[in-house]
Formats: structure tokens, C-alpha cells, sequence
């Protein structure tokens, strides 16, 4: 038997008579680029979301950069970013000029502590960002107290996150504007790049929009030096074929997250996910850790489990992020999780028998070590 990591073919074959449609509907309209799909996709994850705003972008790591340059936080300026994270969110905040400065996750969530902001707020920081990691959401009440006492703008990195909820209210949502990413693999994937902002400011939302088409609001007259972000029709067309169907495939990774958290969590030397009583996570991505983790991910390709690692190299390890001098133990959790982290197969198109057969895999190696 194999289950793979994840099947991306199967969301195609769930929908093929809608996703041919979208785009012969596309194809015969002759409009690529900023026409009508990408407006009604962005009136619907708006709606989704419960937001005023969602303006369509190439991608996630362009929608953070976006924000922060349509906020001009660039050189000079901090903003706060997870030790922990894919190193899109920190790119978001080099690209911007500004520097990122990680702090590290809570050792339960792996997601970002706020008892840890104070220390590393400084007099020129402008931003949180907070990243709501494999889907499972941000402590984000105490996140925004603490930008509030020291006006900082929060800026959620939602690309792992859609349909996500914090205390019931939607990822997306919770802080001053949030970057969503539909990467073929994300919970909610076009067929290949695409991105998203969602915000309730309308200047903002002003500003990004421009930001975004070469900084122009109005074709040929350019306001600032923008760049080429947008989100293009077809995949705009493509979303909106699969976002009615977001919230089903999300209670589908819950059942799975289910099964694993229930038949995995007796076993020795494993760590399962921990999901606070506030989070209603969507688990773009299972977690285990594991200090034999290398030898499990091997045992598991034997036995055709496809697993991978988020991510094996935390940012501050990065060679893109040498300059920055951090030593081996600056960020012991994040570290930790590096060396010990792996994730299971997941996805709305596993059935309980590929759940099944993960499980007894990892049980079977556990019992011959
Ligand atoms: C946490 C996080 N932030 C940002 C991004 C960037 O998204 P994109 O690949 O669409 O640029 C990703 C993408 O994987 C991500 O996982």
C-alpha cells in the first residue's frame, strides 16, 4: 500500500466537471488579468473570511510584503516574526527593507509566545507578525494587547491557515491585515501561485491594491514605484471553484487529525500536535516529534508513507540569513523542533484506511526498535 504525502490530482477529480468549466470560461472570455473572476473571488473569500477587504496577489510572500510596504515599514525598522516559521515570513520583512526579529514559540503550540514579546520589542518596532503555524491558530488576543500598549501594527501570516479559528472568530481576521497564500498545497490551493490579502482598513486595502499594479491606481499614472503582484484570472476562476468546498475539506483533515491524535498518543518517545481549547485548528499540516525522526521518515518511505519535514533549516540557521550571526542554541525551541519534526501524511482526500495504514506503520517501527 501507498499513501502519499499528499494527493494533489485528487481535488481535480472531485471537481473536474467545474474546474474544465472555469476554465473554458475563462479561455473564451480573452481576459487574463484583473477582470471579473479575480473581483468575484475577492468579494467571496471577503465573505468567507467575514472581512471587508480581500485584494488578490501573486502570491503569500508578495500579500506580506505588500502590507508592510503599503504601511511604509521598511529601512530602519523592526518587525517580530516567529524563530519558527517558513522563511517566506521573514523574506516578507527583508524585502521590505526592515528587519525581522525572531522570537520563539511557545515549546506546547509552536506557535508564537506573547510573554516573549516584551523583550524583544525595541523603540523601532513597527510590527507583529504572527504566523498561524500548520494551520493551527495564533495565540492572538495576548499578541494584540501587547501591540496595542506599544502601537504596533499585527500582521497575520494566514498562508497555512484558511478557515482556521481563534475563540470561534476566522484566521484572517484577527489582527490589522493578514497574508494568505493558495500555493497548490495550501488547504485551499490554486493551480499554481496565487495569494491573497484580507483586511478591514480601507486605506490600506487602498494602498495594496496600488502597491500591487505597478503602483498605479489608475492605468498609466503611477503614484509610487510598485511592483507586478496580481492574482490572475484563472486562478482566480480555480478558487472560486474550491473555496464552497474549503470548510468540508477542512472537517475532513479534523476527522484524520482525530484519528492520528487518538491512535498515536500512547506511544513512547512521540509528541503529538497540542491544540488549546481555543483553536480550532485546520491542520494543513500533522506534526510529530520525534528524536529518531530521521529513521522513522526512512522506515516510513520503506513502507511507501510519503512524509516530509517543516521545515529542517529554521531561518535564522539559513545561509540567506548568515549576516545576522545568530549561533547554534540562539533559539533552542525552534532548533528542537528542526531536528525532531516530521509530518504525516494529511489531506481531504485520505480515506480512513490510508489513516489507517499511517498509523500502523509508525506503530509497527515503534515496536521493532
Ligand atoms: C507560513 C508561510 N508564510 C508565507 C508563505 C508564502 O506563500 P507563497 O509560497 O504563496 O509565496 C508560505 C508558503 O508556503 C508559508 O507557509
Amino acid at each position: 500500500m501507498k499513501v502519499p504525502f499528499l494527493d494533489l490530482k485528487a481535488p481535480y477529480h472531485e471537481l473536474k466537471t467545474e474546474m474544465d468549466a472555469a476554465y473554458q470560461r475563462v479561455m473564451e472570455s480573452g481576459w487574463f488579468i484583473h477582470g471579473e473572476e479575480v473581483q468575484a473571488f475577492e468579494d467571496e473569500f471577503a465573505a468567507y473570511c467575514g472581512a471587508k477587504h480581500c485584494i488578490g496577489v501573486g502570491n503569500g510572500l508578495d500579500a506580506l510584503h505588500l502590507i508592510l510596504r503599503a504601511w511604509k515599514i521598511g529601512e530602519g525598522d523592526e518587525v517580530i516574526v516567529p524563530a519558527n516559521t517558513f522563511i517566506a515570513t521573514w523574506l516578507a520583512v527583508s524585502y521590505a527593507g526592515a528587519k525581522p526579529v525572531p522570537v520563539e514559540p511557545d515549546p506546547q503550540t509552536y506557535n508564537l509566545d506573547p510573554a516573549k514579546l516584551e523583550a524583544a520589542i525595541t523603540t523601532k518596532t513597527r510590527a507583529i507578525m504572527p504566523v498561524h503555524l500548520y494551520g493551527q491558530p495564533a495565540d492572538m488576543d495576548p499578541i494584540l494587547t501587547v501591540a496595542e500598549e506599544h502601537g504596533l501594527q499585527v500582521i497575520e501570516d494566514a498562508a497555512q491557515a484558511q478557515g482556521a479559528r481563534y475563540k470561534g472568530r476566522l484566521s484572517g481576521t484577527l489582527g490589522h491585515a493578514a497574508g494568505f497564500s493558495f500555493y497548490p498545497g495550501k488547504n485551499l490551493g490554486a493551480l499554481g501561485d496565487a495569494g491573497a490579502i484580507v483586511t478591514n482598513d480601507d486605506d490600506l486595502a487602498d494602498r495594496v491594491r496600488m502597491y500591487g499594479n505597478y503602483g498605479s491606481k489608475i492605468k498609466y499614472y503611477h503614484d509610487v514605484k510598485g511592483y507586478n503582484s496580481r492574482l490572475d484570472e484563472l486562478q482566480a476562476a480555480f478558487l472560486r471553484v474550491k473555496l464552497p468546498h474549503l470548510d468540508e475539506w477542512n472537517r475532513r483533515r479534523q476527522q484524520i487529525a482525530s484519528f492520528y491524535l487518538q491512535n498515536l498518543s500512547d506511544l513512547p518517545g512521540l509528541t503529538l500536535p497540542h491544540v488549546p481549547d481555543w483553536a480550532s485548528p485546520v491542520w494543513h499540516i500533522f506534526t510529530v516529534l520525534s528524536s529518531e525522526r530521521d529513521r522513522l521518515q526512512e522506515y516510513l518511505k520503506e513502507k511507501g508513507v510519503g512524509t516530509l519535514i517543516h521545515y529542517p533549516v529554521p531561518p535564522h540557521q539559513a545561509k540567506a540569513y548568515q549576516e545576522f550571526g545568530f549561533s547554534k542554541g540562539a533559539f533552542p525551541i525552534s532548533e528542537h523542533s528542526a531536528a525532531t519534526e516530521l509530518s504525516l501524511p494529511m489531506g481531504p482526500h485520505m480515506d480512513s484506511d490510508d489513516a489507517g495504514y499511517v498509523v500502523n506503520m509508525i506503530r509497527e517501527y515503534r515496536s521493532e526498535v
